[in-house]
């Protein structure tokens, strides 16, 4: 039987790491995999993340199994900052559970959405590569629009247009913000036209918010998933805290239901339960524990967020040094400045991609996506003149 498996290529962007690894030169640039990095090129432990953990060594007395639905207390404890602060529950309206990073929270949304019977799932391209592999892996139909315009500007008419032709019973993949891999976002004007669209409830949102704090800030980046949330009466929220917590390899992430009243919510994580139970029985638990030491503690809190404060400013000053230099050759690095998050697209061909990596060691993905957080003083002179050497 087992020779009926065929050898597959190894995950692009995952392979890139070993890639770079394997590169022997000291210059060498990585702008793969989305990791924060700090100016010295670094993923510290957040130090806020750090103490929480000393203090679950402390003070954690079991390891017993808690169930499918994972650390409860940490579920909640993101609410406030996720939803709206007076009510994040939405009069019990809106629960969750934890799930293994946010691979897990997309799986198990879309897995929801099938078995509440989704059948053709709507995404704006390009996409997280994964979001397409997990909607086919789960037997679903995936239907694509265009992410942005020519110009740089999220496509809000493409969407609109995606939502015309969506049946009844469809869902719709949207990014909460910091968009993957364009870093180009709805505005706030356009995340009110998509409230108000999915408000007749035709078609089911899926909101993935994976990089929550990195864009403008933890308030503003939640804006269009509580802009959808307040129109709507049902949706799926799949979240991760691997990057807002640097907590990337403990795989820390949640998914949250919200529908018409409490008792239907609890029928719905009921069969969140049955899902994860069937396929990773339980989430691991120490990055949820960790997570949920630092929101439960105003200080840690406090430094947290202050370290996100950290992370964004850095991004926004390789943002702006980029958007400085312009245009080189057809490449326009302008939008780059009015961009989000960990991300930004180049229009590089494949040719010039490889180039990039053989001639001067800069690695980034086959799409042309580059980490902005790769970008450090040391090294951003280096990427220009590259740049200006291929695209020029
Ligand atoms: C990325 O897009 O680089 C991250 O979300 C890491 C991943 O799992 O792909």
């Amino acid at each position: 039987m087992l020779t009926n498996l065929a050898q597959q290529p190894a995950d692009a962007l995952l392979a890139l790491i070993k890639l770079y690894n394997a590169d022997p030169r000291a210059d060498k640039v990585d702008l793969g995999v989305g990791v924060y990095r700090t100016g010295q090129g670094d993923t510290p432990v957040f130090a806020a993340v750090k103490a929480a953990e000393r203090k679950l060594v402390e003070t954690q007395t079991s390891k017993a199994y808690l169930g499918p639905e994972g650390d409860m207390g940490f579920v909640h404890a993101l609410m406030p900052y996720v939803f709206s602060a007076e009510d994040p529950a939405m009069g019990g309206r809106i629960d969750g559970m934890q799930t293994p990073g946010g691979t897990g929270a997309v799986r198990l949304a879309v897995a929801l959405a099938k078995k509440a019977g989704v059948r053709r799932v709507w995404m704006g391209v390009p996409s997280w590569p994964n979001h397409a592999q997990i909607v086919a892996d789960l037997g679903l139909e995936l239907k694509t629009f265009a992410h942005a315009t020519a110009d740089g500007a999220a496509d809000l008419a493409a969407l609109e247009g995606a939502l015309d032709q969506a049946e009844a019973g469809d869902a719709v993949l949207l990014h909460g913000c910091c968009h993957n891999p364009t870093g180009i976002d709805y505005t706030p004007a356009q995340w009110d036209a998509i409230a108000a669209r999915l408000a007749d409830g035709k078609v089911l949102p899926l909101l993935d918010l994976a990089y929550q704090g990195l864009g403008q800030g933890m308030e503003d980046d939640a804006y269009g998933v509580r802009k959808v949330l307040g129109a709507v009466t049902e949706a799926i929220i799949a979240y991760s805290c691997d990057k807002n917590f640097g907590v990337y390899r403990d795989r820390v992430g949640a998914v949250y239901a919200m529908t018409a009243d409490a008792t239907q919510t609890q029928a719905v994580l009921s069969n969140g339960h049955a899902l994860a139970r069937a396929a990773w029985s339980m989430p691991p638990d120490h990055g949820g524990a960790a997570v949920r030491l630092v929101l439960e503690d105003e200080a840690l809190v406090r430094q947290w967020l202050d370290e996100l404060d950290t992370m964004r400013a850095r991004m926004r000053q390789v943002r702006d040094r980029l958007a400085a230099t312009g245009r080189i050759g057809s490449l326009d690095l302008a939008p780059i400045g009015s961009q989000n998050g960990l991300f930004a697209m180049l229009a590089l061909s494949p040719e010039q991609i490889l180039a990039l990596r053989n001639d001067h060691g800069i690695y980034m993905a086959g799409s042309g996506r580059i980490n902005i957080a790769g970008l450090t003083s040391g090294n951003i002179d280096k990427f220009i003149a590259a740049l200006a050497e291929v695209a020029g």
